[in-house]
């Protein structure tokens, strides 16, 4: 049987997700290469979830698969995308803000036919928003609301001296756009990113953050106006099982990409045998 070769790049809590979702055994992919800053990361990965995948550096993770799926840290996300291109491998990128980053590097997999799959991680309306996307939108705002024990640590936070730990009544500790939000808070808003590269662009979307000492889920709103009409969706997330800064949705949403991903190809494989062999060649 067929099956889509798979390396994970970050081996933390969503790599461990993706193989939990492997081991269920109907998503047509297997793992085949692990890399992980802390070596000791991808070990345990290995051995928990019986893995026969090679332990490599970044190169060697991406050649050897057919699908690269990074879920490391927003700082690895250009080289991943660079080693992407040089080996011809598509890829799902879960650090958003390291894409906004280097949004040079989405056009130039656009000329390489490399495909950058974007997750909708922790919010829903997506999908309405690359629809109304057609005839144009003039107006998409985030409004992110976080327990502050969420939000501890953020960049812009420490710059700032804002201090959320004893607040008693929600509290607005960021507007700005979402290029902004990325760099301010690179590992807690990547769902801004996700709304703005399936929207307006990072310049154009407009993202609020709250920490709210009376919440324990977090929580994103999104508001879209535009030649469709309007649109509203809420999204009340709980943590991911094994990491309680992620939401479970994120996890499942990478999952849910690889299914795609993984069918699509195993389909084709079946009517294009070839496929492989002329992606190893380049063409
Ligand atoms: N797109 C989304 O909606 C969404 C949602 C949640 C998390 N994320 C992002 O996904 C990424 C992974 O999240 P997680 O919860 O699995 O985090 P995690 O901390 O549990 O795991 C990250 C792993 O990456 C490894 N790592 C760190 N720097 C690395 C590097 N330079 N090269 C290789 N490996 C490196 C760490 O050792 C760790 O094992 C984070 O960047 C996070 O911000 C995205």
């Amino acid at each position: 049987m067929v099956k889509y070769k798979i390396a994970i790049i970050g081996c933390g809590n969503i790599g461990a997700d993706i193989c939990i979702a492997l081991q269920k055994g109907d998503i047509p992919a297997e793992i085949v290469a692990l890399h992980d800053i802390d070596e000791s990361k991808s070990q345990l990965l290995k051995r928990t979830f019986r893995l026969d995948a090679e332990i490599c550096n970044l190169d060697s993770a991406v050649s050897l698969a057919d699908f690269v799926i990074e879920s490391a840290v927003s700082t690895v996300v250009e080289s991943v995308i660079q080693s992407c291109i040089k080996y011809r491998k598509d890829c799902l990128i879960m650090s958003l803000s390291g894409l906004l980053n280097n949004l040079n590097l989405i056009e130039e997999a656009k000329r390489n036919h490399i495909r950058i799959r974007i997750p909708s991680g922790a919010i829903c309306g997506l999908d309405g928003i690359r629809s109304a996307m057609e005839a144009g939108l003039h107006r998409v705002i985030l409004t992110t609301r976080k327990p502050p024990q969420a939000l501890t640590g953020a960049p812009y936070l420490v710059e700032k001296n804002i201090d959320i730990s004893g607040i008693n009544e929600p509290l607005t500790v960021f507007e700005g756009n979402a290029f902004e939000a990325a760099k301010s808070f690179p590992a807690n808003i990547n769902v801004a990113c996700a709304l703005s590269l399936y929207g307006v662009g990072p310049r154009d979307t407009l993202v609020r953050i709250i920490a709210d000492p009376n919440i324990k889920e977090n929580m994103h709103e999104v508001y879209a106006e535009g030649a469709f009409g309007r649109l509203q969706t809420t999204t009340v997330n709980l943590p991911s099982p094994r990491n309680i800064k992620s939401s479970y949705l994120a996890s499942l949403s990478a999952v849910a990409e690889l299914r795609v991903m993984a069918e699509d190809y195993v389909t084709y494989c079946l009517y294009c045998p070839d496929r492989k062999s002329k992606r190893k060649n380049n063409l």
